[in-house]
C-alpha cells in the first residue's frame, strides 16, 4: 500500500517535471546548423552584431580574448569566404564553424569558430557566446590559398550508416589525446590513427598524419579547452591555449571515420 502509493507519487512527479524541464527547442542539428549558416553569411556582409546575440549573456571572445564585435573584430569588416564548413553538438547546444576568406581585398583569414546558444527556454535561441581563434599573415604555418586547396578536397559528409558514427565518449577522447600529447608520453599510441588520415596544421600537410608524434616533454598541459562535438560527421573541435608551446590561441579539430582518425585541422595563432 505504501510502495504503491509512493510510487504513483513519484510517476506524478516525473510527469511534473517532464513537463515543466524546459525542452532544448532551440538546439537541434537542423536549428544550429542554420544558426551557424546564418552566421557564415552575417561575416560576409560584415553584419555579425545583427545576429540574435542575448541581451542579457552574451560574450564575444577573439584569440582566446574577451573582445568587443564593433571596430577592431575580425568580424567588423565583411569577409569573402572561399569555403565554410559546420558542425553542431546539440548536447552542448553549439557549433563550430570553419572558414577561409582566401581571395578577397581584406586580409586572409582562417577562422575557427563555435557558437554557444542559451538552453532555448524561453523560445529563442539567442547566442550567448561567439568564440573565434582568427589566424591570418603571420600566424603558424599561414597560408589560406594553400589551407583552401587541401580543405576543398576533403570530404565531410554525413557518416551513414548511423551505427558506424563515433561515439561522444570515443571524440572527446580523441580530441583530448591529441591535446595531451605535448605532456603525456603515452597519448599519441592511444589514438586510433588511420592509416591514410591527412593533417593540415595551418597549411602545412602530412599524411598519412600518425606519423612522428610528440610523446611528452611539454610541462604545460594545453587547457582552456572548449569542445564542439558531432557524432554524426564524426568530429570533434577543441579550441585551447596551446600552452604547451607557448599559450598560443589555436583549434584542433579532427574527424573519425570507422573508429579511426581522417582528418586533423588546426588553426593556431
Ligand atoms: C552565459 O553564457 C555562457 C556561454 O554560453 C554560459 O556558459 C553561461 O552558463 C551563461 N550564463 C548564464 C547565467 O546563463
Ligand atoms: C601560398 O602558397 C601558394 C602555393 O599554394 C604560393 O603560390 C603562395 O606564394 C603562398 N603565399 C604566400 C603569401 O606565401
Ligand atoms: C586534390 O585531389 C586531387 C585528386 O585526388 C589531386 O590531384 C590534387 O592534387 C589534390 N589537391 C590538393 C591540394 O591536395
Amino acid at each position: 500500500m505504501f510502495s504503491a502509493a509512493s510510487s504513483i507519487f513519484l510517476t506524478s512527479l516525473l510527469l511534473l517535471l517532464s513537463n515543466t524541464t524546459p525542452t532544448l527547442a532551440a538546439c537541434t542539428r537542423a536549428d544550429l546548423l542554420a544558426a551557424a549558416s546564418n552566421f557564415v553569411t552575417a561575416v560576409s556582409t560584415g553584419t555579425v552584431t545583427s545576429l540574435p546575440l542575448s541581451t542579457t549573456n552574451f560574450t564575444y571572445q577573439e584569440n582566446n580574448k574577451p573582445a568587443t564585435l564593433k571596430n577592431t573584430a575580425v568580424f567588423a569588416q565583411p569577409l569573402k569566404i572561399d569555403l565554410s564548413r559546420s558542425t553542431a553538438d546539440t548536447v552542448a547546444c553549439a557549433s563550430y564553424t570553419l572558414i577561409v576568406s582566401a581571395s578577397g581585398s581584406n586580409k586572409p583569414y582562417v577562422l575557427a569558430t563555435q557558437l554557444r546558444h542559451s538552453a532555448g527556454d524561453d523560445g529563442t535561441s539567442a547566442i550567448t557566446l561567439i568564440d573565434t581563434i582568427a589566424a591570418t599573415t603571420g600566424s603558424l604555418f599561414f597560408n589560406a590559398s594553400k589551407t583552401l586547396g587541401y580543405l576543398r578536397n576533403e570530404s565531410w559528409a554525413e557518416i551513414t550508416p548511423e551505427a558506424a558514427r563515433p561515439g561522444r565518449e570515443l571524440l572527446k577522447k580523441v580530441g583530448d589525446a591529441y591535446l595531451d600529447m605535448w605532456t603525456d608520453r603515452t597519448a599519441a599510441d592511444s589514438i586510433p590513427w588511420g592509416t591514410d588520415c591527412e593533417r593540415v596544421e595551418g597549411s602545412q600537410y602530412t599524411r598519412p598524419c600518425g606519423a612522428q608524434l610528440p610523446r611528452g616533454g611539454s610541462q604545460r598541459n594545453n587547457g582552456n579547452r572548449r569542445y564542439v562535438i558531432d557524432e554524426v560527421v564524426g568530429s570533434v573541435d577543441v579550441l585551447c591555449s596551446f600552452d604547451a608551446l607557448g599559450s598560443l590561441p589555436d583549434s584542433h579539430e579532427i574527424r573519425v571515420e570507422g573508429g579511426k582518425v581522417k582528418y586533423v585541422h588546426t588553426v593556431t595563432v
